[in-house]
């Protein structure tokens, strides 16, 4: 961890009222020189605007190579803060503070960063550790039930990638510490085998290639958590329909997606959606890389041909 000096705490306007001022005075106590940079709270606002507005913010603030940005709140707030960190003179110092349950379990570890550009999300982006991730569950207490819901999502992902003993805990409602825990070791166990996303990573997408796109065609009116929601149960269900899959897994899937309140079904046609699954970073030109659950707690990376992820895609929608 750097020596105090200035820091910038970056902060979107509903997580802003509820503890920044907290963060400001204790970091102003450990010795920071801290100035605040707030922004719009919700998806839309992770842009390439708002990047260039808190990088000249940092500028005009003068944070120098040996300053710190803290990020306070979401995955919207790590992601952009994050990506402002490492673009500014090259790389400053980072802490994420992940105020939901979807960055703890999640976005504050990892080092993934990234802005959502006009054509999909977070193509814009870099590979940035933090130096440090302080996550303070008590701050979940402020949470909505349905942000709540979004980042059960998340765990729910790491329960059918590697941990099928994390839907029972769920279900039992364990502490919430424990839940946190377990998902965060994962992501660490898998981050330390594949930090730059060329292999085994990539199975932390699970049902993020649909999502992305369910949430970009919904012009973000549907939050991550519930696109990533729709996208496990069409791909599950594609998994199923190409006996890939034992369809008890799509009923446990179904069954405690249903019981956290998040949405299993969409509207949106395959036509709707692929051109932004075409946007997805597990593309590579004529093919893309699929995670695809095989049973509870273990799922399989799998390149197919664009012409068979639209297959999967169709057949995974109709149910
Ligand atoms: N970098 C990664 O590895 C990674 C992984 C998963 C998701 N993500 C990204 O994370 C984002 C979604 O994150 P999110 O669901 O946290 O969204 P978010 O940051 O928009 O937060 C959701 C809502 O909760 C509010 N909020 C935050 N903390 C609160 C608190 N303690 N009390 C009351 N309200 C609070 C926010 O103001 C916002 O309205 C997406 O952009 C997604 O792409 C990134």
């Amino acid at each position: 961890m750097r020596r105090p000096g200035r820091s910038v705490t970056v902060t979107d306007s509903n997580v802003d009222s509820l503890y920044a001022d907290r963060l400001d005075a204790s970091l102003r106590r450990a010795g920071f020189d801290s100035v605040r940079y707030v922004f719009p709270a919700g998806e839309k606002s992770k842009n390439a605007g708002t990047l260039i507005s808190l990088l000249n913010f940092m500028a005009e603030s003068k944070l120098t190579r040996t300053d710190t940005v803290f990020a306070l709140g979401g995955g919207v707030t790590g992601d952009l803060a994050g990506l402002a960190a490492a673009l500014y003179m090259r790389g400053i110092g980072l802490v994420q503070v992940p105020s939901t349950l979807l960055a703890a379990v999640d976005s504050s570890v990892g080092g993934k960063t990234a802005v959502d550009l006009e054509t999909g999300k977070n193509l814009a982006g870099a590979f940035y550790q933090p130096d440090l991730v302080i996550c303070d569950t008590e701050t979940l207490k402020t949470l909505p039930d349905t942000e709540f819901s979004n980042g059960c999502a998340e765990v729910i992902k790491y329960a059918f990638i590697r941990d099928a003993e994390l839907l029972g805990l769920l279900d039992r409602n364990a502490g919430i510490d424990e839940i946190i825990y377990r998902c965060v070791s994962i992501k660490r166990d898998i981050v330390i085998s594949d930090e730059r996303d060329t292999g085994e990573r990539q199975l932390l997408n699970f049902g993020h290639t649909f999502g992305h796109a369910i949430e970009k065609y919904s012009n973000y009116l549907i939050p991550h958590g519930s696109a990533v929601a729709i996208g496990m149960t069409v791909m599950t269900a594609a998994a199923v329909k190409q006996g890939l899959c034992n369809k008890d897994c799509l009923d446990a899937l179904t069954k405690i997606l249903h019981e956290y309140n998040l949405p299993v079904r969409t509207e949106y046609t395959a036509n709707n959606l692929f051109d932004a699954v075409l946007s997805d970073k597990k593309r590579k030109q004529e093919t893309i890389t699929l995670v695809v659950p095989r049973r509870l707690g273990f799922c399989e990376l799998i390149k197919v041909t664009l012409g068979e992820a639209r297959e999967f895609l169709q057949l995974g929608l109709k149910g």
